[in-house]
């Protein structure tokens, strides 16, 4: 455990047996896989989500500056998100946030996003921007976060045809 005073310091989560620490390197394959496996949660096409797994690996550089957190429950890890810092100054991006499917629904979604506006507040960030999945947008808007445009997917749908993604603005 980290030891950090707020936002992934090892903490327990709110329903018991669950703990948040920062990722470690070693867990970056599998934590690639279950990203992979959560975004398929919404019935993407196969192709789809292999065109989308550099999109979604989650890079030793990141897990390195402890900005990857994991949520555990019993040696399980069943969640993740990664908090980028951004271009502006006090802005981070939301990122690789991700739920095991079968874990999908039952409230761990809430507990990873108190645990990262924790994170952001402890280190000055004043606003999140999420780039998110269409399917996802509506778990956002209940965290609060107000949708503000969409943006050009860096991957293309079937076809080659260009896809669009929401852009969402949380005050943290
Ligand atoms: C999006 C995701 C992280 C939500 O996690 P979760 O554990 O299902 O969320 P919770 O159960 O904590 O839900 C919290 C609240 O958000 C709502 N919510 C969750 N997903 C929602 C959705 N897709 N649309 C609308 N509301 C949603 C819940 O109803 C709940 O509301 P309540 O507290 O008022 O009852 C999860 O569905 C997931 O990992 N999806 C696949 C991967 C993905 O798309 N990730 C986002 C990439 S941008």
């Amino acid at each position: 455990m980290s030891g950090q005073e707020s936002g992934s310091g090892g903490k327990p989560g709110q329903g018991s047996g669950r703990f948040l620490r920062p990722a470690a390197v070693r867990e970056c394959g599998a934590l690639t896989a279950l990203a992979l496996r959560s975004k398929a949660y919404w019935g993407y096409d196969p192709n789809f989500i292999q065109a989308c797994r550099d999109e979604l690996t989650i890079r030793p550089e990141h897990v390195k500056s402890g900005r990857v957190v994991v949520l555990v429950e019993e040696a399980t890890v069943l969640g993740l998100y990664a908090l980028l810092p951004e271009r502006r100054p006090e802005e981070a991006d939301v990122r690789h946030f991700f739920i095991e499917p079968a874990a999908i629904g039952h409230g761990l979604g809430r507990l990873l996003w108190d645990d990262l506006v924790a994170k952001a507040r402890s280190e000055g960030i004043k606003r999140l921007k999420i780039e998110s999945d269409p399917f996802a947008m509506g778990f956002y808007r209940a965290m609060g976060a107000t949708l503000a445009g969409k943006m050009r997917a860096p991957v293309k749908g079937p076809g080659g045809a260009d896809r669009y993604l929401p852009v969402l603005y949380y005050d943290v």
